[in-house]
């Protein structure tokens, strides 16, 4: 398996990640290939998109973008903002793991200190996931759990 930055040309494989998670009843946001384009490879905000490669398949993807001034997520202009989506049939295997390693080089080159991940407070694989990776809670919304890295 192979972690890289993504290109525009992957934009079908991130859809393909995206929809093998809203067929396991994980996701409900849009999962095509324009999607991805325009949430993930093609921002002006993106800092990075990491993927997991195996074969002409990928495994998963990492997103981090930074958080502009008045960002929709009302995340601390400046921090990274971060999004992991593994293929279910792919979890557990360590990528998640991986792919933050690849993002974490990407945020220091990027000179952020700090990343927010904003997940679903009933989400607790992502919960999980996120503190595993050293990730903590610093705020709770309605519905959802912020969690702050603070990069070493
Ligand atoms: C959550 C997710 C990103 C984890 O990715 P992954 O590749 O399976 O994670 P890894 O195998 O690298 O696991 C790393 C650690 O995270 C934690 N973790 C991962 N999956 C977990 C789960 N289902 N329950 C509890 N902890 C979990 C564990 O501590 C794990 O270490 P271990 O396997 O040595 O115990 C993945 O399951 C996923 O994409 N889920 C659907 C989308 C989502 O919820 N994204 C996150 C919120 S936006």
């Amino acid at each position: 398996m192979q972690i890289r930055q993504a290109t525009l040309e992957d934009a079908e494989g991130v859809a393909g990640v995206l929809m093998e998670l809203v067929a396991a009843g994980k996701r409900r946001k849009p999962a095509t290939a324009d999607f991805a384009l325009g949430h993930y490879l093609t921002p002006d905000t993106r800092l990075s998109v990491a993927v997991a490669v195996e074969g002409d398949t990928i495994l998963g993807f990492q997103s981090l973008k930074l958080a502009a001034e008045g960002n929709v997520y009302d995340v601390t202009p400046g921090w990274g903002i971060i999004g992991t989506h593994i293929r279910p049939s792919a979890a557990r295997r360590g990528i998640g793991r991986q792919l933050f390693e690849a993002t974490q080089q990407a945020a220091k080159a990027a000179g952020i200190t700090d990343i927010d991940a904003t997940i679903g407070a009933t989400n607790d694989e992502g919960l999980g996931y996120y503190e595993a990776m050293g990730f903590r809670t610093y705020e709770r919304l309605d519905g959802a759990v912020r969690k702050r890295f603070r990069l070493p």
